[in-house]
Parts: structure tokens; sequence; C-alpha cells
């Protein structure tokens, strides 16, 4: 899919890319600690096939909890509404996305929305498979569909070096255990979690799949209805009140779309009925968000109106 470089997109990156100097890229996974933090690159998606874009579009970045929204669509689609949110809530927390204070403070303990890494882990313990493998392959099949290129798969250093570090997602899912939210092997869970977060694919393919949300579920190129509207809606709505984690309410306020972000500095946006954007950008504010994404989507927003308040 070919994507023209634009020039005013070129100019906001020069402009967004100033407050990069004052993130840090993510280092408690080791492997995201080799990012340069003065990257920045964006693509943006319509409808009809134009595509705009600046910087550096072909370079491949993990998804990591932006593919919490997908593995959720998916979860939704395979066991319905009424499995998923007895398992996990609605409501945002406030706290940072891997904090376990609202776990242990909750009776009966269920994690309080599936964008945080608790409720993120139940949703991925619900991807259904006979094994890791299985279930990584099905949650594969469905991104590969919803950005247009059967041949992402996932970066294995990038796992690999999160599965040896993730103590604190181990201690959620044993809290989780205890309180029988999930009852699969620790092991095994965080093998799959670790594999779904370091899918990874492009700023273009990352805005393609924010266009779909955009869209309510429906690939425009194709006229398919990948995601059910009402599933797709459901989506949309916890990336505008917990996609940011605790900037949420400062996101919606100052950009106003959906989006979703990620340790790796991507931020996916979808901003309804227009287009699809796709931003990575590694050096992050102090609560995970790309904060030179954030900046540029800050300009976007302010340039072309796209709130949806
Ligand atoms: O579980 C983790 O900590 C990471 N794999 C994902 C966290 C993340 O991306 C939070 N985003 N801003």
């Amino acid at each position: 899919m070919e994507c023209r470089s634009n020039k005013e997109l070129k100019k906001f990156v020069r402009e967004a890319k100033k407050c990069a100097k004052y993130g840090k890229v993510a280092d408690y996974i080791p492997a995201l600690g080799k990012a340069n933090p003065n990257d920045l690159s964006i693509a943006i998606r319509y409808p009809d096939g134009k595509c705009v874009s600046a910087g550096d579009i072909d370079r491949k970045i993990t998804l990591q909890s932006i593919s919490k929204v997908i593995s959720l669509a998916l979860v939704l689609m395979d066991r319905g509404t009424d499995e998923v949110f007895r398992k996990v809530g609605m409501e945002p927390t406030g706290d940072p996305f891997n904090s376990i204070a609202k776990l242990e403070t909750m009776a009966p303990a269920k994690p309080l929305n599936p964008m945080i890494n608790a409720g993120a882990l139940v949703v991925t313990h619900m991807i259904e498979g006979s094994n890791v493998e299985a279930r990584l392959q099905r949650l594969l099949s469905f991104i590969r569909k919803l950005a247009n290129n059967p041949e992402i798969t996932m970066n294995s250093q990038v796992a690999n070096s999160e599965f040896e570090s993730a103590q604190l997602n181990r201690a959620l899912c044993y809290f989780l255990k205890q309180h029988k939210v999930i009852d699969e092997d620790v092991e095994q869970l965080i093998d799959l979690y670790t594999k779904q977060c370091a899918i990874e694919m492009n700023c273009l393919e990352l805005a393609r799949v924010g266009m779909i949300f955009a869209m309510n579920g429906i690939d425009p190129d194709s006229g398919e209805q990948i995601i059910p509207e009402q599933l797709a809606r459901i989506c949309k709505t916890f990336m505008v009140t917990c996609g940011m984690y605790n900037a949420s309410g400062e996101f919606a306020i100052k950009i106003g779309i959906p989006a979703k972000s990620g340790v790796s500095g991507g931020i996916m946006g979808a901003v309804p009925q227009k287009f699809g954007i796709g931003i990575f950008g590694p050096a992050l504010d102090e609560k995970g968000n790309s904060i030179a994404g954030i900046k540029l989507l800050e300009l976007l927003s302010e340039t072309y109106q796209l709130t949806m308040f």
C-alpha cells in the first residue's frame, strides 16, 4: 500500500519532536531500551484508500498495550459481552497501567478494565485455543486481517525479553488465580501475553487497524464487517476512557479522539468515521505514553478540530 509523505504532517512532526527530549525510552523491558528516543513517525489512513505520512513509516514497532484493544475485540467476538464483563470491569482506574492496588481493594477481585495489565491478562486468558501457539495464531490471523498484511508476526527477541522481566505481571496473575478470575498456568499465560505484546507492525498498518475501529468494525477496502459494530464501539469507548491510562482524562480534553498507547512508543488513533492514525515515538512521558506522539496529536487535533466532544 502506497503512503505519500506529506509536507504539512512533516512540519507537525518537526515541531512535536522538540519535546522528545523530555521523555524516556521504556527500559523495564530491556529490548525496548534500544529504541532511538528521537524517532517520530505518523501515518494517517482514510477509508477511501488515501494515506499520508511523515517520518520513517516502514519501521516496525511492537504493539505492547495497543494489542489490548485488539485482543479485547477478538475475545468479545468469541465469548460475548456477558462472559467477558463478568471477569473484567468497565471503569477507568486513575492508576498506572501496571498497578496492583485496586485489585486488592475490590471485592470480589476483578480488574477494573481491560486496558490495565491486570484486565488485559484476563482478556488474554480468554483467547481460545488448545495451547499457546494455537491461541497466538488465532490472535495473529485476526490482526493480519485488520492490518491487511498476512505476514505480520511477533518479535521473539522482545517477547523473550519481556518474559524474562515480567515479574509484576506474574504477581498480577497469581493474585487473579488465587481469586479464581483465571485458572490457567501462570507461566503459560505470561508466555502468551508477552508474545501478544510483541506482535509488530509499522505505522501504516497501525493506522489501518485504527481506521477499522473508526469505521465501527467495517473494512472499507473489502466492505467486510470484521468486528461487529456494537463490539467496535465498546473497544473505542475503552480507548477514550482508559486508552491512555491515568492520562486518559487530560487526553480526552486536549485531543478528544479514541486512542491507545503502548510502551514501545506507539499510539493508535481512531477518528470516528474519518480516519485511522498510527504513530511511533518511543520517548515516553511519566505515565508511559509517547510524549512527542501526544504532542503531535495535540497539534493535529487543534489544527483540524478532530475532537469528538
Ligand atoms: O505488560 C507490559 O508491561 C507491557 N507488555 C505493555 C505495557 C504497555 O504498553 C503500557 N503502555 N503504555
